[in-house]
């Protein structure tokens, strides 16, 4: 790739945004409000808001390997608070997509060093769903059902924190699962029922 290339693009954008609007970048410089806070895969396909169609300012990203919200990661849980908290987005979503390598990766038998740590967690989801993930004797629909139940997971996950509790409590934050197929381009929603998950596990995971 011609790096060039990435700063030419850039005056071509920056072209085409003040052609609609002479105050684009006078709105974008003075702060962000997004309602979104996308927790998706660090995947060079899932491009978080190309795939939305939304622009700058409009979702709040983070990105790792196969999506993860993992609790004593400073990194996600850092995103989690100050977009939940001090940007008090409305919507929260994980969205994995299929073909996710990381999910692939922590399914074989292979010593990845400092990546075991990240992809036990995803062993973890594997071990909770066992019994279904076994039943899938087709070995593409398994890892791609692991991929759904993995958003899930993380859906879980996120309910567990504080900082969703209470903005569930307080001004009714929604969290959702997705799947984005790079196959189709299809942006799937796996309805979760958000509510239902945040009343099964509060008994345990309540916090405040
Ligand atoms: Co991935």
């Amino acid at each position: 790739m011609q790096l060039e290339r990435v700063f030419e693009n850039n005056q071509k954008w920056i072209q085409e945004k003040l052609d609609t609007d002479t105050k684009y970048f006078d709105k974008l410089g003075s702060g962000q409000n997004p309602e979104l806070l996308f927790i998706g895969c660090s995947d060079s396909r899932v491009t978080a808001e190309e795939l939305m169609g939304l622009g700058p300012g409009e979702a709040f990203v983070h990105r790792n390997i196969a999506n993860m919200v993992i609790s004593i990661d400073l990194n996600v849980m850092s995103v989690i608070t100050y977009a939940v908290e001090y940007l008090k987005v409305q919507h929260v979503v994980i969205c994995g997509h299929y073909g996710c390598g990381g999910v692939k990766a922590a399914l074989q038998s292979a010593d990845l060093g400092i990546l075991n740590p990240w992809l036990r967690n995803i062993r973890d989801v594997y071990r909770i769903h066992k019994i279904e993930l076994d039943d899938i004797s087709n070995e593409e629909n398994r890892y791609e059902r692991l991929v759904e139940l993995n958003v899930k997971e993380q859906c879980v996950n996120l309910i567990k924190t504080s900082s969703v509790q209470k903005a569930y409590r307080d001004r009714g934050l929604k969290v959702h699962g997705w799947v984005f197929d790079v196959h189709t381009g299809k942006l799937i929603d796996l309805k979760i029922d958000f509510e239902k998950y945040l009343h099964d596990i509060m008994e345990i995971y309540h916090l405040d």
